[in-house]
């Protein structure tokens, strides 16, 4: 199968969460299995081009806007030195900036940079003569490619045999823009603007309904996240468009590219480690907590707390802006976090490192390194999400031995299951309703197993025998494309 996966984000060229870490993973999955995939995202101004060995294909690319043209070059390299093709677009004026989507606020011009990104691929599929069996569109960024495969492209024999997959990661982002301008520049003017328009919600065009209008199959990232947003809770506004999809919407969980996110193998620990030597992960404890100035003297063994985030709503940092404070200040625990996003979330955390010198470190900023440090070092992973469609980190920490404590929503639910020490099963601790009191529940359970034996043993042990591999992933896609072609009645 002849696979097109368009995406702004892809690990490490660009990433801002986990959306990056699924489209660099799954097309490797792909090409083991036999398929051919291809990437296309943008060429931002700040990937190092000479890094990762792109190099400037001798083909312009000649997009379609509204009613004129632009011009576009492609360049080529092999995603993290796989066999998969990714090729890079080149528009200075639209990404030659310091950010993806903003820096830090969103570029108020982000309509005509996603809608010429969407557009290109056809363009850049033909220039490359590859035809597509799927065209497999992230998020609301590359939304528009499936209301351009089933018009502009739809009688074009290089799309004959495509079908359109639009993956959901996150309904909070929908993309609304102006219908003046948006319209404008995907060519289908303010004449599909009309109630009940596939492009229209509340009289702005709306990138996300877009997407999931004209899919043929639509998915998102966990199979609990899709039941949720049926509802109105979750849907973000969305719920009659997803329930009239709702025959076509899947729940495929992500998965984790093991060959990365392995405590045994991770060149950014000091102390690699496997369910055998569990001992050894405490030296990256004790690693860590040094780089932040405490010694023997500060009784490093206490439990660490860790969190690797954007600091957004969604994260439930007003949980624990409510209640983790009483638990530093009683030094029952210790905590850390990296992170960036909203300047209220980051003075309170920078408040509570200033009062808590020895309790709490917190590390404001994107760092690769320092994320697999987190994992290998702490004791437990906080993820006390209001809303979470899937969710990496805890199980990057669950392969880490490292004890999920979760709220039970999307894809948390479907990877946490509470610790029971009656029978010792289970590999985590959550909770369901968003209040202060369930959360405080939730980490005086995980913080009363800590150290205890055999409890605290088998409760890692538990967490690293869970396997939520993006081979497994890779496949379920895989399954969806079938079904997607047969419903586009292409097989
Ligand atoms: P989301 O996509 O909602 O941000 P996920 O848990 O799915 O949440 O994915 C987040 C990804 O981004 C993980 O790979 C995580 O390690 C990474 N990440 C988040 N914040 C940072 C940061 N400040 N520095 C490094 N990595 C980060
Ligand atoms: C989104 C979601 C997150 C998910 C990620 C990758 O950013 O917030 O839950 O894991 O996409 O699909």
């Amino acid at each position: 199968m002849n696979i097109l996966l368009a995406s702004t984000e892809v690990t490490p060229y660009a990433k801002a969460g986990g959306l990056a870490d699924i489209t660099a993973s799954l097309p490797i999955e792909w090409q083991k299995y036999g398929q051919n995939p291809i990437i296309i995202m943008p060429k931002y101004g700040f990937i190092d081009v000479h890094k990762y060995g792109f190099t400037p294909l001798e083909k312009t690319l000649i997009v379609p806007m509204g009613y004129w043209t632009e011009f576009a070059r492609l360049w080529l390299g092999y995603l993290n030195g796989s066999r998969v093709p990714i090729y890079l677009v080149e528009h200075n004026e639209y990404f030659d900036r310091t950010g993806i989507y903003g820096d830090p606020h969103e570029y108020s011009d982000n309509d005509r940079r996603f809608i010429f990104f969407s557009r290109a691929v056809f363009e850049a599929a033909k220039a490359l003569n590859f035809s597509p069996h799927i065209i497999h569109a992230h998020d609301f960024h590359t939304a528009f490619t499936m209301a351009f495969l089933k018009s502009y492209y739809n009688n074009d024999p290089h799309f004959s045999g495509a079908a359109g997959v639009y993956t959901i990661h996150n309904l909070a982002y929908q993309g609304k823009f102006n219908p003046n301008s948006a319209m404008l520049y995907s060519g289908f003017g303010m004449k599909e603007i009309f109630p009940g328009s596939w492009f229209e919600q509340f009289g702005a065009v709306n990138s996300m309904k877009t997407g999931i209008m004209f899919a043929d199959k639509i998915t998102t990232v966990s199979p609990t996240y899709a039941k949720e947003i049926r509802y109105d809770y979750y849907s973000e506004g969305l719920r009659d468009e997803l329930n009239i999809r709702g025959a076509d919407l899947v729940g495929i969980l992500n998965g984790v590219y093991y060959d990365v996110w392995n405590p045994e193998t991770d060149k950014y620990i000091t102390h690699n480690y496997n369910a055998d030597s569990l001992h050894l992960k405490k030296a990256n404890k004790f690693e860590y907590l040094k780089s932040f100035g405490l010694d023997e003297s500060d009784n490093l063994d206490m439990p660490l707390i860790g969190m690797v985030t954007r600091l957004t709503e969604q994260k439930g940092i007003d949980l624990i802006q409510e209640r983790l404070e009483h638990y530093l200040a009683n030094n029952a625990c210790r905590f850390t976090l990296l992170g960036t996003g909203e300047s209220k979330y980051v003075d309170f955390f920078n408040y509570l490192k200033w009062k808590y010198p020895k309790n709490c470190f917190i590390t404001i900023g994107y760092n690769e390194n320092l994320s697999h440090k987190i994992f290998a070092a702490s004791d437990f992973l906080l993820m006390p999400s209001r809303f979470e469609p899937c969710g990496l980190t805890q199980m990057y920490a669950l392969k880490y031995g490292t004890v999920p404590i979760v709220r039970n929503t999307g894809g948390l639910a479907d990877t946490v299951t509470e610790y029971i020490p009656d029978s010792g099963q289970g590999w985590g601790f959550s909770f369901w309703q968003y209040n202060g009191d369930d959360f405080s529940y939730a980490i005086r359970r995980a913080l009363t197993v800590f150290g205890q034996e055999p409890h605290w043993d088998l409760l890692r042990k538990n967490c690293m025998a869970r396997n939520y591999s993006s081979a497994q992933s890779a496949l379920d896609y895989l399954k969806v494309f079938k079904w997607a072609l047969e419903k586009a009645g292409l097989k």
